[in-house]
């Protein structure tokens, strides 16, 4: 009856594209088959269509075409946790209960790989997706054969997340990025990127703040974020092992010693204040559960 979804935060800073985390913050969708579609949404996300251009309707009705599937309408109740178009992967989560939820109501048994396919009709990068769908830190590689890899996320990591009080878009994110990239800035990304999932196996900490560092995508998103240098450092001087952009942004994460994740988020949040921008702070962990049901589909009302 009712799915859980769990937000994610990706890139890393040098592993653009490559690395995703599932959190423990969800988003859940609860489905009651209807004689039409209809949307109810409470918490984050209040403006986000509620007619058959949400986007959960939106895949399940993708879903039942690529199929051959006749479509069963749902009211579709949303109660939404993670803060949209803010880099935590609230689109992920509609485009994979768009899914599940498309399995659950035909009986149909699907493939990771199956659902990947579908998904990626909406969203063509696996880093959000992945960790949506299976938990965990997930090392990712796109392109046509599945191939991922997830490992354990160190437990002793929180991850503090400030979300400015303004949307940004995967789509304007992705389009200030340069398309082609000098190879030195390739090789850069490589180390660092090698370097952290080196660090959190080996539980060397203090080489994180070296391999977050990025020149693929941050040096330009952040010109959209303003505050973002200042937050930064605000992250590092309170304390934090690494700080880099969630996802595409705007939200600023922070990986921090548990005993000192609430000096680094109020920290950040004051350095976004000193700019003008309001913000709140999510201190989260890793969630190694991807979206599971809670419950069997209602198949009333
Ligand atoms: N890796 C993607 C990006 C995640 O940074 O654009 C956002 O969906």
């Amino acid at each position: 009856m009712k799915l859980r979804v769990p937000a994610t935060t990706t890139n890393f800073g040098s592993g653009f594209d490559a690395f995703g985390l599932a959190l423990n913050l969800y988003n859940f969708f609860e489905v009651f088959e209807k004689d039409a579609f209809s949307v109810e949404i409470e918490g984050e996300g209040k403006n986000l269509p509620k007619d058959e251009n949400n986007l959960v309707i939106k895949v399940y009705k993708t879903a039942c075409e690529r199929y051959g599937k006749s479509v069963k309408p749902f009211f579709l109740k949303q109660t939404n946790h993670v803060p949209t178009a803010r880099g935590l992967g609230s689109s992920a989560t509609a485009i994979v209960g768009g899914i599940l939820i498309f399995e659950k109501l035909h009986n149909l048994n699907l493939s990771l790989e199956d659902k990947l396919r579908l998904a990626f009709e909406f969203e063509n990068h696996p880093d959000n997706l992945l960790p949506a769908f299976v938990g965990g830190f997930v090392l990712c590689v796109g392109g046509d054969k599945l191939l991922f890899k997830k490992l354990p996320f160190p437990e002793d990591i929180t991850l503090v997340f400030v979300v400015p009080d303004f949307e940004l878009s995967t789509e304007k994110a992705r389009s200030v990025i340069k398309k082609e990239v000098p190879l030195s800035d390739a090789v850069f990304n490589i180390q660092r990127s090698s370097l952290l999932v080196a660090s959190f196996l080996t539980k060397d900490y203090d080489l994180i703040k070296f391999a977050v560092e990025d020149r693929l995508h941050q040096p330009y998103r952040s010109e959209l974020i303003r505050g973002f240098d200042e937050v930064l450092k605000a992250g590092y001087d309170a304390g934090a092992y690494g700080v880099f952009l969630s996802g595409a942004g705007p939200t600023v994460c922070a990986l921090s010693p548990p005993d000192e994740a609430d000096t680094v988020g109020k920290a950040m949040k004051e350095a976004f204040e000193k700019v003008g921008v309001s913000s709140k702070v999510l201190s989260l962990k890793a969630q190694e559960e991807g979206a599971k049901w809670l419950n069997t589909p209602s198949q009333g009302s």
